[in-house]
Parts: C-alpha cells; sequence; structure tokens
C-alpha cells in the first residue's frame, strides 16, 4: 500500500509518530508536510498537496492528514474529486469509514487524540478494503453528487 501523509504545524509530532509506525508495515509512504512545527503553511494546502497526488496515482494511494482537529484537513480533502475524507477518533468510526463509506483519507486531530489511540486506528485502517454489498450503491451515490456538483 502507498499512504500520503501530510500535517501542519499544529501535528508534527503526531505525523512523525504515525510514520514511525508506517515505517514498521509493508507500506511505502510519501511525507508531504509540514515538516517542522515553524512551517507557517496553512493546512488546506498542505491537504491540496496530499490529494493531488491521490488523484494523480489513479486512486491507489491513500492519506493520512493531521491538523489540530483533523477538521480543516477533512473539510479541504472533501473538496477534490474522487476523495472520501473522514475525521476518525474512534475504532468505530474509523472501520465504518472505510466498510461503509469506501473512504479514502483518513484525518485526525493532534489536540484532540492521544498517540496511542491514533496508532491503533491507523493500524486497523491500514487492514480495512471496502467490499461491494448493500454499501455499493450509497457510495455510488456520493460519486453521482460529486459528478452533479464537481465539474
Ligand atoms: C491550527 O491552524 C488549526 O486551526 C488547524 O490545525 C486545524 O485544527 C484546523 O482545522
Amino acid at each position: 500500500m502507498q499512504i500520503v501523509i501530510g500535517c501542519d504545524n499544529a501535528a508534527v509530532s503526531l505525523k512523525n509518530t504515525i510514520i514511525a509506525l508506517l515505517k514498521t508495515k509493508n507500506v511505502e509512504i510519501e511525507d508531504v508536510g509540514c515538516f517542522t512545527s515553524d512551517d507557517p503553511t496553512y493546512y488546506p494546502l498542505v491537504a491540496k498537496r496530499a490529494c493531488e497526488k491521490i488523484i494523480e496515482s489513479g486512486y491507489t494511494k491513500r492519506g493520512i492528514l493531521i491538523c489540530g482537529t483533523g477538521l480543516g484537513m477533512c473539510m479541504t480533502a472533501n473538496k477534490f474529486k474522487g476523495i472520501r475524507a473522514a475525521v476518525c477518533h474512534d475504532i468505530f468510526s474509523t472501520e465504518r469509514s472505510i466498510l461503509s463509506n469506501n473512504g479514502n483519507v483518513l484525518c485526525m486531530g493532534e489536540r484532540v487524540i492521544g498517540a496511542e489511540l491514533a496508532k491503533t486506528l491507523v493500524s486497523h485502517w491500514l487492514e480495512l478494503t471496502f467490499k461491494d454489498g448493500p454499501s455499493t450503491p450509497k457510495v455510488q451515490a456520493i460519486i453521482d453528487i460529486e459528478n452533479e456538483n464537481m465539474k
């Protein structure tokens, strides 16, 4: 699996923790910054860098975006066609973001979640794959709405 990961200056520490975790797994990591907590790059610009890489990959890559709350990264990521981003700070939402929603970007907030729970969520998320079933037409409805609204 290939993962694009990014954060703003509020979340460099958690991003580094997650990168260390990813390095223990069979994952190719692309880090789009920020690399230091004094980098003033706004979170939407980091989310843009990550989403463009996911789109360029033909959606084979997944993303992990971390800011103070996860919210700004998620809102920005969902402005990109084919991106289904979710803020997940608990195991059930993390699981459903893939199994129900076929999500491709996991967002978290360093100011919300502890490092150990974040690592548990990411480990679980990496193992999950969307499967065709009752959720398929619902995800297709998201895609249909996106196609109507994003030209
Ligand atoms: C800090 O800029 C904070 O607003 C940001 O990290 C994020 O939480 C926004 O959603």
